[in-house]
């Protein structure tokens, strides 16, 4: 029996009281994140903004409006997938989550990603791209599918910075329209493997395929 629905609702009520970093003093509301657990597809964004603090959902403001736009490129719907942050309260001002911060709150995402077990991990913008990619640059990896331990990893310009940049914004959309292909990919990495080279992803396959037009459990 599949307890993840169960296990991310007990996550989501330990982010409602943590009290691990400072960002804790002014949340009005976390915001764990949402969607479908049993997502083949996992958006990672930075924190939650003002809109997002008041309601505790991700992604509800005007970069959250365009990232809507963006999943309809991908010919994805939201409530299909599975969205949140690096950390999980909002940072003062809309300013960058500091160091301590990201530290605080990565277990939680840690523990999100491991019962999601996603087939393909979307980083938006450069904090989240940051646990995979500490060095790079992203506008030399963008929109590229890249191996990280196990996992496609795909590293996106953040709807907020992209929204109104017409470069950016036309970049994004490109890449949106390139996640199919990727999931795609790695189904088809999956079924040609053997079984006795089976990577992390394998079981997550076995997962989707057997959840596929089964009720979606969202969150
Ligand atoms: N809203 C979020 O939830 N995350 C972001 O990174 C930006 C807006």
């Amino acid at each position: 029996m599949d307890d993840s629905y169960e296990k991310m609702t007990q996550l989501a009520q330990q982010i409602a009281v943590c009290e691990k970093c400072q960002l804790h003093l002014s949340r009005k509301k976390s915001v764990p994140g949402e969607g479908n657990i049993h997502s083949k597809i996992l958006f990672i964004g930075e924190g939650p903004g003002l809109n997002e603090n008041e309601t505790g959902r991700p992604f509800v403001g005007q970069a959250g409006n365009f990232l809507n736009e963006l999943l309809s490129t991908a010919k994805l719907k939201r409530q299909d997938v599975f969205i949140t942050n690096v950390v999980k309260c909002r940072p003062p001002a809309n300013r960058d989550p500091l160091p301590e911060e990201l530290t605080a709150c990565s277990s939680f995402l840690d523990e999100q990603i491991r019962l999601i077990d996603p087939l393909v991990i979307v980083t938006l913008g450069r904090f989240s791209m940051g646990r995979y990619f500490p060095l790079a640059r992203i506008s030399s990896i963008h929109g590229k599918g890249h191996w990280v331990d196990g996992r496609m990893i795909v590293p996106m310009f953040h709807p907020a910075a992209a929204l109104h940049q017409p470069n950016l914004r036309d970049s994004i959309m490109h890449d949106f329209a390139l996640l199919p292909t990727y999931i795609h990919e790695v189904e088809e990495k999956i079924t040609a493997e053997p079984v006795e080279n089976a990577n992390p992803a394998s079981e997550a396959a076995e997962k989707k395929e057997a959840t596929d037009g089964v009720q979606l459990s969202l969150f």
